[in-house]
């Protein structure tokens, strides 16, 4: 059975555009660093055009799965599951929950600013390895399992967005929410606000 068709939630020229150059990239890249390294000029554009993010996809969601009114809108994803674009809304003074991602990609912050905080797997526990304070337009290759583990809270006044694609359907997959002081981990998946996670089956 063939693959469900590409899900283009916000289905514009930009968006588009976009998944298209990315898809190329991914194409022609040796690996996951190379892929990313292709993308980057065109995730900064992405970063740095105004225009292209419709205002619901930058509003705070109450009754989210990531809690704290974050919103994870999705923009567009793969039908096989390979590829994902998400808008991630944190208001102000909110974070997320320690949690990974399982997957490459890139991500970077389009409104506000925001800390973010990397853990590094240790002895059962958890290693705070690096803080980091990140402004509008700034943005970070994601290759796990390094920086996999992270936290980010929004350090502006205004709500922050942070855009992301990533190489799955981030929003569905099982990953991990982690104790941060324990290093625990637990089954998270935070799902989108806009859509819904195919309960997964093993009839195709
Ligand atoms: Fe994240």
């Amino acid at each position: 059975m063939s693959a469900p068709a590409d899900e283009y939630v916000l289905d514009t020229a930009v968006v588009r555009g976009f998944i298209d150059d990315v898809r190329r990239a991914i194409a022609e890249a040796a690996d996951p660093a190379d892929a990313c390294d292709r993308i980057r000029p065109r995730f900064a554009e992405l970063l740095a055009d105004d225009g292209w993010l419709p205002a619901e996809y930058q509003e705070p969601a109450p009754e989210s799965g990531m809690g704290g009114g974050i919103g994870q809108w999705l923009l567009y994803r793969a039908g096989d599951g390979s590829l994902s674009l998400f808008s991630l809304v944190v208001p102000p003074g909110s974070a997320t929950p320690v949690h990974d991602h399982l997957a490459w990609g890139l991500v970077g912050l389009y409104r506000g600013t925001q800390d973010e905080e990397i853990y590094a797997p240790a002895q059962g526990a958890l290693d705070l390895r690096e803080r980091r304070a990140l402004k509008t337009g700034d943005f970070y290759a994601l290759i796990p399992p390094r920086d996999d583990i992270h936290r980010v809270r929004t350090t502006s006044e205004v709500t922050s967005v942070s855009i992301h694609l990533l190489t799955n359907d981030t929003g569905c997959v099982w990953r991990h929410a982690y104790d941060p002081h324990s290093g625990e981990a637990e089954p998270f998946r935070s799902g989108y606000v806009n859509v819904s996670c195919e309960e997964e089956d093993a009839t195709d």
